[in-house]
């Protein structure tokens, strides 16, 4: 049986599709924040056997699992969702078939749970302290924007 990796054109289309990927996602506007001082090889190579496996090429993923390799990131819906453009974007660029790429990023979002920081699921609020002492913001950082946020008039007040 034909494989949609196979249908993609194989290894060396993958490849090319997740390189091409990568460079855009380490170099957005809005996400690549969070990949400063990130492996970009490892990730490029990782993303690659993460996929190939999920489009049927019989490869192992020897990498964290999803939940495990986003732990320390506070990502968000926005930056899900942006990358999650960036792939289709990609996808449709490099003449990915239209129904490979929507089983593709079904599978993406099924993952979303996996990769949200806690408590920034969509229609929670940002915890502000969780978030701050996530990317390791000292004490006196932390206790500067509790107060910051704290002395903020709400609308409608
Ligand atoms: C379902 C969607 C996603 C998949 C399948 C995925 C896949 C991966 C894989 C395979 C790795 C490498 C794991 C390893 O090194 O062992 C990785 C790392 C990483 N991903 Fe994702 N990712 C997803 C969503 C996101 C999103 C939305 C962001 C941010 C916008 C993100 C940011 C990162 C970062 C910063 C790393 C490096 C983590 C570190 O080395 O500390 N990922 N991802």
């Amino acid at each position: 049986m034909t494989t949609d990796f196979e249908r993609i054109g194989g290894a060396q289309a993958l490849r090319e599709i997740i390189e091409d990927f990568t460079a855009r996602v380490f170099s957005d506007v809005m996400i690549g924040f969070l990949f400063h001082g990130k492996d970009h090889a490892r990730i490029t190579e990782m993303e690659y056997l993460f996929a190939a496996r999920h489009l049927g090429a019989g490869v192992a993923y020897p990498g964290r699992t999803i939940r495990n390799a986003h732990r320390s990131s506070p990502i968000m819906g926005g930056h899900f969702m942006r990358r999650r453009q960036i792939l289709a974007n990609t996808l449709r660029d490099h003449g990915v078939a239209a129904t490979i790429s929507a089983s593709w990023l079904a599978h993406v979002d099924s993952l979303r749970d996996q990769v949200l920081a806690p408590s920034t699921g969509e229609g929670s609020e940002c915890d502000h302290a969780e978030q701050l002492q996530r990317v390791g913001a000292s004490p006196q950082q932390q206790q500067a924007r509790h107060s910051a946020t704290k002395s903020l008039p709400i609308v409608g007040d």
